[in-house]
């Protein structure tokens, strides 16, 4: 987490430091700062806080400048404070960082021994402290770069000023992104290339083990040994997002809405697929593998888990599915002929990244089920699957998990049809129902608003929340009950239905709101038996079913939505909407950052 910025050119840089980390502010957003070289000197203005402060102080306080760096940080080790915010300052040497330097405390004992006075918490300060002592040891800068570069270990995207050299910015790269802009006498650098966006769409991405000198008409890339290397040039797409909320009040909300078009966008790539025959169009050859691994954090994970139901139920594919935190230590028995599934919204995230190492080691075929096309998880892949959702701001993913669920609906039918386990009629059945999604999404979307503004001021009064459901309904009861926390900040938590009489329905009584996901399907009648017993306790059951089972289930519920009755394979993205909305309108009525709640950041590059 952590975005960086560097701009080396001709004309001032601090303004647009700042416009660049503003579209990195997804990356974390407890401090900000920027320093630039001026006059021979490194100077530094920094907030605690989000960027807007920093841009306040900056109008006080204006920096000039034709180099410079930013950050805008998550915070890791020290609190989110200015004295812990960066760029930090050691005898003429200024860095920024996004990653964990994993050694940082032996080797923070090690300058103290030998005199060095740390400012900060953090433990990126060792490496302004071992740069500055290299060079006071007599080093060259790119020297000192080399040697620094060999004694710290762990996660890091760097960028470095020194103050003797106003005309070029290092960078260094091991673990998460760092892409270099090429511009018109100017060079640029950022954590991705949707921060350069603005000011060049021409990029080169360093990979683990690179690091750069930089200067306004070009850069030098060496690897880990010092020796120089060519890193590819290529032109991104990234500029051609516009990143704007439009006429809503959120990035949330406006990618709520946006789901019934990018759905179609990216169904409309899949069908095409499916109609070619997905074994022929990656190279995973889903008819021939004994079984499917699939690794993911949070609700990319929660997309994977419904993705196991449909690999396994229409493709006859045994499927073994844990977060990436977890993934690689287990042991799992993996088959060099089976293939990996990775889900990522960002690309970037480290577990989901290191998991996917993991398994190419082993020599499984590598699928990346991406969002970010240029991201490090796509371009470690063997096959790349993209979502095709288009920039997601909001912190809470919405739009890209409802991608991500179409996406694996339409491999798991393509590897259903490769597999012979379907008939081409039910292939057939299969593709419609998908290619009626985004109308129904839209249906539902301009419809049911109203109620759920409702609902929502009644849900902000509790402290707990309890979500239910069951087959696919238990990882959307679990991602309804991760989006209302992550955002509203109210207690939730998503269980199987039947595991509700194992335990938690000792929580149940009129306190608690029992959210109950189940669409019209074979487990109809049994969470309908799981609600009596919430309801013969005093539960207050808010059901979220379709039009079938509202006329089936004759309960008496603290409320009921009803949506349309569709087809099994697509209710979890239908019923996706109202859980997202749910939490959205709660989390307004709590009166929270929406956009960008506590503690969290959307691209977690740190394990
Ligand atoms: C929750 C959310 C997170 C992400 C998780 C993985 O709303 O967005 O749980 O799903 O951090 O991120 P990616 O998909 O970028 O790997």
């Amino acid at each position: 987490m952590c975005g960086i910025v560097g701009i080396v050119g001709l004309q001032p840089v601090s303004e647009r430091l700042v416009d660049a980390l503003k579209r990195l502010e997804y990356r974390g957003y407890d401090s900000a700062g920027v320093a630039t070289i001026t006059e021979g000197a490194l100077h530094r203005r920094r907030a605690e806080g989000k960027l807007v402060n920093l841009e306040k102080r900056l109008k006080d306080e204006p920096l000039s400048g034709t180099i410079g760096i930013g950050h805008t940080r998550w915070a890791t080790h020290g609190a989110s404070t200015e004295r812990n915010a960066h760029p930090h300052f050691t005898d003429g040497v200024a860095v920024v960082h996004n990653g964990i330097i994993e050694n940082f405390a032996e080797l923070k004992d090690e300058l103290t021994a030998a005199g060095a006075k740390f400012q900060t918490d953090t433990d990126t300060e060792v490496v302004s402290h071992l740069l500055a002592r290299h060079r006071r040891e007599g080093m060259t800068r790119q020297e000192a770069m080399r040697a620094m570069l060999k004694r710290v270990k762990g996660a890091y995207a760097l960028a470095i000023l020194f103050e003797d050299d106003p005309s070029t910015i290092m960078a260094a790269r091991n673990g998460p992104p760092l892409a270099i802009g090429h511009g018109d006498s100017e060079m640029f650098l950022g954590s991705d290339a949707i921060a350069l966006a603005p000011f060049t769409n021409e990029i080169t991405y360093l990979i683990d083990g690179d690091w750069a000198v930089i200067s306004n008409t070009g850069a030098h890339i060496f690897d880990f040994d010092g020796d120089p290397v060519e890193r590819a040039r290529q032109t991104s797409i990234a500029a051609a997002y516009l990143v704007n909320k439009g006429n809503h009040r959120h990035f949330m909300e406006k990618e709520i809405y946006e789901q019934p078009d990018v759905i179609a966008q990216a169904l409309g790539h899949y069908i095409n697929i499916i109609d070619n025959h997905a074994d022929t169009v990656s190279s995973i050859d889903f008819a021939r593998i004994p079984s499917l691994a699939i690794s993911a954090c949070g609700t990319a994970y929660l997309a994977g888990s419904i993705g196991k139901h449909w690999f396994e139920r229409y493709a006859r594919l045994p499927v073994e599915i844990d977060v990436a935190s977890e993934f690689r230590y287990r042991e799992i028995p993996l088959s060099p002929q089976s293939a990996a599934l990775f889900i990522s919204q960002s690309g970037e995230t480290a577990d989901t990244l290191a998991s996917l190492r993991y398994c190419k080691e082993l020599g499984l075929k590598i699928g990346a089920v991406v969002n970010a096309g240029e991201s490090t998880i796509a371009r470690e892949a063997d096959a790349v699957f993209p979502i095709l959702a288009g920039p997601e701001i909001g912190v809470a993913s919405t739009k890209a998990f409802t991608c991500q669920l179409a996406v694996l609906a339409a491999l798991a039918i393509g590897a259903a049809r490769a597999r012979g386990t379907v008939t081409e009629d039910e292939v057939q059945a299969l593709v419609r129902s998908l290619a009626e999604m985004p109308r129904i999404m839209g249906q539902v979307l301009n419809s049911i608003q109203p109620e759920i503004e409702l609902l929502s001021r009644e849900l902000s009064k509790f402290h707990n929340v309890l979500y239910l459901g069951r087959g696919t309904s238990v990882p959307l009861a679990m991602e309804g009950a991760l989006k209302l926390k992550e955002i509203s900040y109210i207690h939730a938590e998503g269980y199987a239905a039947g595991e509700l009489k194992h335990g938690p329905i000792a929580l149940v009584d009129e306190n608690m709101p029992v959210i109950v996901i189940a669409p019209h399907d074979r487990f109809f009648d049994k969470t309908v038996s799981n609600m009596q017993e919430v309801a013969a306790r005093g539960g207050r059951i808010i059901l979220i079913t379709d039009e079938t089972g509202a006329a089936a289930s004759k309960l008496d519920t603290m409320h009921t939505i009803v949506l349309p009755a569709v087809d099994e394979i697509i209710a979890p993205m239908i019923f996706s909407l109202p859980i997202q909305l749910l939490a959205y309108h709660t989390a307004l009525f709590m009166g929270t950052d929406v956009d960008q709640p506590r503690n969290l950041a959307k691209s977690v590059t740190v394990e």
